[in-house]
């Protein structure tokens, strides 16, 4: 069994994440998605919410599954029986970071990282971009899935601050 895990904070999921895990899983027998349990950074959406989202919006894949870490990704993949780190790569800007943590989990674990080169359709997509457009009232309908959009929508105006 040829597993592989594509780690990240999803918060939330968007297209240019479920391109790359799409493409994982021609790659490899079996994709875990494993979403980062991340106690110092603020986020808009718990880790459950962000497992439901992408449970929901990778339904239609076999081989992929949702699951959350806490602690050293190299430490996940060793209790996972995991092999490979999928990244994807949107620009040169990506590169030095993620070659850093790559050749950092390498060493620590034996693990090795494969770089997956993002569809130039989202090579400017970001969580954080998406969350600040949205914020701002801006329409990110096109770049995440629909349920997931409606999602942002609402906790936006949960969160409204009354003027
Ligand atoms: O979506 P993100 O926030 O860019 O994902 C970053 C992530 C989760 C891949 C990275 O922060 C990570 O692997 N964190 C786990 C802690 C760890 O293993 N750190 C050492 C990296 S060499």
């Amino acid at each position: 069994m040829r597993r592989a895990v594509c780690p990240g904070s999803f918060d939330p999921v968007t297209n240019g994440h479920l391109d790359i895990i799409e493409r994982a899983g021609g790659l490899f027998d079996e994709v875990v998605i494993a979403v980062l349990v991340n106690k110092s950074k603020r986020s808009m959406f718990t880790v459950e919410e962000r497992m439901e989202m992408l449970r929901d919006a990778t339904s239609e894949w076999p081989n992929v599954r949702v699951d959350s870490f806490y602690g050293l990704l190299v430490d996940y993949c060793s209790a996972n029986d995991i092999r490979a780190i999928v990244k994807g790569l949107r620009a040169v800007s990506d590169f030095d970071y993620e070659l850093q943590m790559a050749q950092m989990n390498q060493r620590l674990s034996g693990v090795d990282t494969v770089f997956i080169v993002t569809n130039p359709l989202y090579s400017f997509l970001s969580s954080s971009l998406v969350k600040e457009v949205a914020m701002f009232g801006g329409d990110v309908s096109h770049l995440l899935p629909a349920e997931v959009d409606k999602r942002v929508r609402q906790r936006l105006a949960e969160t409204a601050q009354p003027s």
